[in-house]
């Protein structure tokens, strides 16, 4: 399965922060933004990304993740040159996405909690897995709306009177004929590619699967001021309890096989004393303790 993270967009509602760095480069606790989208797609069992932003910023994000190697992936760059929608991103990216299956995660939505990514990403047989997310503001997002047995009935972009309380999170899977629905769609009234119109074209194929999000899981959305904040604070207060990091990519490539522990050795090795570096030595004895 490929990955592709699409990281554009003019981040407008973070002005002025996003004057000079985009609002995927931003500091998220402890991180960079686009760490946390990085690392869930490293744990789902990704290879191969491609990640997507405007020409401006596409050379702070190389700065950034380079060509990948530092975590045993590969990761290209592709740039949005106008920011229409996010299923402009398999226009973008058909090259890179080949004849593949593609997952696509937005820049800017963070996870946490169990394992439903990693289960839907190795279960994954055709057709399009979303999720369902308990909001309570669902019309600022795409909405679904379930039957009484749990299967999708609609989806719906910001309704302004949505049928249920569970949004869309920014986490898609797709088989191959994204390329295809992605090529034949539409501009929405507000002049976007709508990921929306995506799964409302599988729902009418009857291939569209959507599993709701347990309670106990974190859906954190970081593009506004406050929901930065919220997000950086809850991520300092995981970590702070329970000393592992979430969204460090190196760990997550360390446990799911892409480095050795002696390339994890090398990686820890050439960043600067930091309360970084020092958790992945903290990852390195504790797996040589076994
Ligand atoms: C986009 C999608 C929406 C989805 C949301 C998740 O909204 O259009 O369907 O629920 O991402 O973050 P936007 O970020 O463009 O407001």
């Amino acid at each position: 399965m490929k990955g592709i993270i699409l990281a554009g967009g003019a981040g407008s509602r973070l002005y002025p922060l996003t004057l000079v760095a985009s609002k995927q480069l931003q500091p998220v606790y402890d991180k960079p933004m686009v760490y946390y989208p990085l690392t869930t797609l490293i744990e789902g069992g990704v290879r191969e990304f491609c990640l997507i932003s405007t020409p401006q910023d596409i050379p702070r994000f190389r700065q950034l993740l380079g060509d990948g190697s530092r975590l045993g992936v590969s990761i290209e760059y592709r740039e949005q040159a106008r920011p229409e929608g996010i299923a402009q991103a398999f226009r973008i990216a058909a090259d890179f996405v080949g004849n593949d299956a593609v997952t696509l995660i937005l820049g800017d939505n963070i996870f946490w909690g169990g394992d439903v990514f990693q289960q839907a990403f190795s279960r994954f047989d055709g057709g399009a897995v979303v999720f369902g997310y308990h909001v309570h503001d669902p019309d600022r997002y795409g909405v679904v709306e379930f039957d009484a047995e749990g299967r999708a009935l609609s989806i719906e972009e910001k309704p302004k009177a949505p049928k249920s309380n569970y949004a869309v999170p920014g986490l898609y899977l797709y088989d191959n004929s994204v390329i295809q629905i992605a090529r034949d769609l539409k501009p929405s009234a507000r002049g976007e590619l709508e990921i929306t119109d995506v799964n409302v074209e599988y729902l009418r194929r009857g291939t569209l699967r959507v599993f709701k999000l347990a309670r106990g899981f974190a859906w954190l959305d970081a593009g506004t001021s406050s929901s930065l904040h919220e997000a950086s604070a809850y991520v300092q207060t995981i970590e702070s309890r329970q000393g592992i990091k979430v969204g460090c990519p190196e760990e997550a490539a360390f446990r799911r096989g892409l480095l050795s522990l002696d390339r994890l050795v090398e990686v820890a090795g050439t960043l600067p004393r930091c309360d970084y570096r020092s958790y992945l030595e903290g990852v390195i004895s504790e797996a040589r303790r076994g």
